[in-house]
């Protein structure tokens, strides 16, 4: 199969990676990629948010498979484009993806669903919303309706920071992402991360894992695109897996069919978990990034007959064969990051690498010149090892990221705290 995946961080570059592991996979292009994901596959230069652009490309190159990575693209109907051209796609209908593209969306799915969430209310004017900031009180959570690039959510702990940020997001901060907000009452307890695939019908859980969103060590300073994960979550116990399934993935699954727009593709779950018990946060319409890079390490070559499943209609036929086993991902990201960051710097020490089923050096935002790998993003690389447990993965991750030699990037030193307590 010639097979083309869309994205170039992290996420994909695990992707590619698990795909390659499998024998069905001929020829794998990935655009637009990086320095790490060249190495490995064929990496291509268009607009991957332009569905006609995408077709095009596919039909020119003979793609029998495309797996969409970041929700940009499937938010913008990539997916519904491919699938119009006859080009099997992993990955759901903008219509499906509007449970990662409008936070309103979600809540109203769940309300129809019955799934447990935050009580939530919806404006799109300053002074209602301020009344009913002043009527529930803080801690509260204040978030843009659209896409703002993970930017869009203001756990408030203040009346005041509440009512910024419904002046910011109204005020225009979030462009058209901001025309609506959502202010929903603030949850307690512990977030991990629920993967599932769907075929429009079927749902298969794929694992669980947590990430660490916040810059700092102690889980503290300003949030980030996730610093490190590990997989699996050892707070999703078999009953809250069984809970977080029943009574909110498929009656999710049921309702988006229900709608005429079956979801297929990954569901990742955002949930909080307290007294045992699971409430949503969030959906999102494809693979967590760094989660992703733990799980692909897990799941290897299945990973692709999982996809190609869910992608036809054919989940019913399959199972996932686990491993007993543990995977964790550092990120290693450039000094300054949330905030302004340095581009350009070289890094070194990669080419020693170890390059097993066991760790992976996944790259994020590299690029390669003058024969240098040079960093281009603020999350650069993702140190990702398995092991028969948890320390174990955790000791062959943080070797890898020691032995890179980059004095302008970090990585925070306590990834998987929570789980090794
Ligand atoms: P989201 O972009 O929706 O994932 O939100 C980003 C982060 O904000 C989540 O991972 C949570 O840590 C936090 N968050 C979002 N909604 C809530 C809520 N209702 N209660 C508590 N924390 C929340
Ligand atoms: N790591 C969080 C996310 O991908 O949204």
């Amino acid at each position: 199969m010639n097979i083309l995946i869309l994205g170039g961080g992290g996420r994909e570059h695990a992707l590619a990676w698990a795909i390659l592991q499998n024998p069905k996979c001929d020829r794998l292009i990935v655009a637009p990629g990086n320095a790490g994901i060249a190495q490995i596959a064929e990496c291509a230069q268009f607009d991957i948010c332009d569905g006609g652009a995408v077709v095009e490309f596919a039909e020119a190159e003979a793609i029998d498979f495309v797996v969409v990575g970041p929700e940009a693209p499937l938010a913008a109907g990539v997916a519904d484009r491919l699938a119009e051209a006859g080009i099997p796609v992993f990955g759901p209908s903008a219509g499906a993806a509007r449970l990662e593209s409008s936070k309103r969306f979600t809540k109203e799915i769940c309300d129809a669903a019955g799934a447990p969430t935050a009580a939530w209310a919806r404006f799109d004017a300053v002074d209602p919303a301020r009344a009913y900031i002043r009527e529930q009180g803080a801690p509260i959570v204040v978030k843009a309706d659209g896409l703002a690039a993970g930017k869009g959510v203001i756990v408030a702990m203040t009346e005041a920071e509440a009512l910024a940020a419904v002046e910011d997001i109204l005020g225009g901060a979030f462009g058209s992402a901001g025309a609506e907000v959502v202010i929903e009452e603030f949850m307690d307890g512990e977030e991990a991360s629920f993967f599932v695939l769907c075929d429009g019908e079927t749902v298969l859980p794929v694992g669980t894992a947590q990430d660490h969103k916040r810059v700092g060590e102690g889980d503290t300073g300003p949030n980030t695109g996730g610093m490190g994960a590990y997989s699996p979550a050892p707070i999703m116990t078999p009953s809250v897996t069984e809970a977080a399934l029943e009574q909110i993935v498929k009656p999710t699954m049921a309702e988006m069919a229900k709608r005429g727009t079956p979801y297929r593709g990954v569901l990742y779950a955002g949930l909080m978990i307290k007294d045992g018990k699971p409430r949503l946060v969030e959906y999102n319409v494809r693979f967590g990034d760094p989660e992703c890079q733990a799980l692909m390490l897990r799941l290897g070559a299945q990973a692709l007959d999982l996809m190609l499943a869910a992608a036809e209609g054919r989940l019913d036929e399959r199972h996932v064969n686990w491993a007993e086993d543990f995977a964790m991902t550092v990120v290693l990201a450039a000094q300054g990051y949330p905030g302004t960051y340095e581009k350009g710097t070289i890094i070194g020490g990669l080419e020693d690498m170890p390059e097993t089923s066991w760790e992976m050096m996944f790259h994020a935002g590299t690029s390669e010149s003058d024969g240098h790998v040079t960093a281009t993003g603020g999350r650069v690389l993702n140190a990702t090892a398995r092991g028969r447990t948890l320390q174990e993965a955790r000791d062959r991750a943080y070797a890898m990221a020691e032995a890179v030699d980059w004095p302008d990037g970090f990585y925070r030193r306590d990834i998987g705290w929570r789980a090794l307590e």
